[in-house]
């Protein structure tokens, strides 16, 4: 195996590189105590619109559960767990204003807005059984069970980052493709959250962020959350992802996931399995940190995964510019799948999962 780190200043200034300047206090702590891109208020489920982030810090009020579907598919609210979470709220804001009748099409609609992130399909059945078990207010139990699953998925991402922590060393670069910090979720965030974890533990000299295309939520959103938290890091073009490895500048990737597989593959946002293979390549540990909702037992194999296709007009434009020839056809996957054996460890809330993982899987979803 090839020598990776480099523990000598040069390397490190390399990752952390010139950082833009720290952001106000404010805005900082919110992101770092209980910051949520999703808030219940009077009535209404307000969505932080990432689409327009960073320009633009503009919460959309959705009170009809039309709202919330059409912010779920145009990635206003995305990452696997807040999906979960803003659909749970948008079964409440449909009972809210139609009664128990509304909530059947409610469902039907949220569970066709994505098809990848398993934890739609997981939030929304809970809401079923709350339905089916007939309460006398529907309105107020679905209410309490959707601030439940909101406060619990924070909770959860900060037990990932805990368990993480003895995975890394001090020094460690860390490399992280996609969002999975605490816009992707109701808190703290999962891979995020981990890095988060990592860096007051000590453990971590600075992060390396994919920018992610299509839609650059690495670039736009990891490196929003970063700058807040004031945790040295440097966006990446997803291609640099083998030379930054074959010149010993990463030593984890650390990635979130939208689904996974009782066998422990893994499906997340398109590019991730070129990094997976890369990091086997390099001899560097490729993590996948998730929420046990995040794992699905009914897919038994990555390649049951529904994967996503989304516009094309999201490749041929960026951000409204043209970019490619007039009617040139394009494909846009939004998700790809890692195959289990390119998993180091899958960092869960009760621990880190290791191989066989359809034991480890197995035991960590039959706890408490
Ligand atoms: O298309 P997106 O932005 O919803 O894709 C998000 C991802 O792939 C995340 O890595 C995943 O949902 C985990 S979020 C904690």
């Amino acid at each position: 195996m090839e020598e990776r780190r480099e523990t000598g200043a040069e390397s490190r200034a390399e990752a952390e590189g010139s950082q833009a300047p720290a952001p106000e206090a404010a805005i900082q702590d919110r992101l770092a105590s209980d910051f949520s891109p999703l808030r219940w208020s009077d009535g209404a489920i307000e969505i932080l619109d990432q689409t327009l982030l960073p320009r633009e810090e503009k919460w959309l009020r959705c009170t009809e559960p039309q709202q919330v579907a059409e912010a779920i598919r145009r990635l206003s609210v995305r990452g696997a767990p807040a999906i979960g979470v803003a659909a749970a709220y948008g079964l409440v804001v449909a009972v809210a204003q139609g009664g128990a009748e509304a909530f059947a099409p409610a469902y039907d609609l949220l569970l066709a807005t994505r098809p990848t992130a398993v934890n739609l399909r997981w939030a929304l059945e809970q809401g079923q059984q709350i339905h089916d078990a007939g309460p006398e207010e529907l309105e107020t139990a679905l209410l309490a069970w959707a601030q439940e699953l909101h406060r619990r998925d924070a909770e959860i991402n900060r037990a990932i980052g805990e368990h993480s922590v003895r995975l890394f060393a001090p020094g460690d670069r860390v490399l992280t493709h996609c969002n999975a910090g605490a816009l992707a979720t109701a808190g703290y965030g999962t891979a995020v959250g981990v890095i988060r974890s990592a860096w007051t533990a000590g453990a971590l000299a600075a992060v390396w962020v994919d920018e992610t295309r299509p839609l650059l939520q690495g670039a736009r959103l990891t490196a929003w959350e970063l700058q807040k938290l004031e945790i040295p890091f440097r966006i990446v073009t997803d291609n640099s992802v083998g030379a930054l490895m074959s010149r010993g500048h990463v030593d984890k990737v650390v990635v979130g996931a939208d689904r996974i597989a009782a066998n422990g593959d893994v499906a997340n946002k398109i590019g991730t399995y070129t990094v997976a293979v890369m990091a086997q390549r390099h001899g560097v540990p490729f993590y996948v940190a998730a929420p046990r909702s995040t794992i699905d037992p009914r897919t038994a194999t990555g390649a049951e995964i529904p994967i996503e296709e989304r516009d094309a007009l999201e490749v041929t434009e960026v951000f409204g510019t043209r970019v490619a020839p007039l009617e040139a056809p394009a494909l846009n996957i939004a998700f790809d799948v890692t195959p289990a054996e390119l998993v180091a460890g899958i960092i869960t809330e009760v621990g880190v999962l290791e191989p066989p993982y359809e034991e480890s899987i197995a035991a960590a979803l039959s706890r408490p």
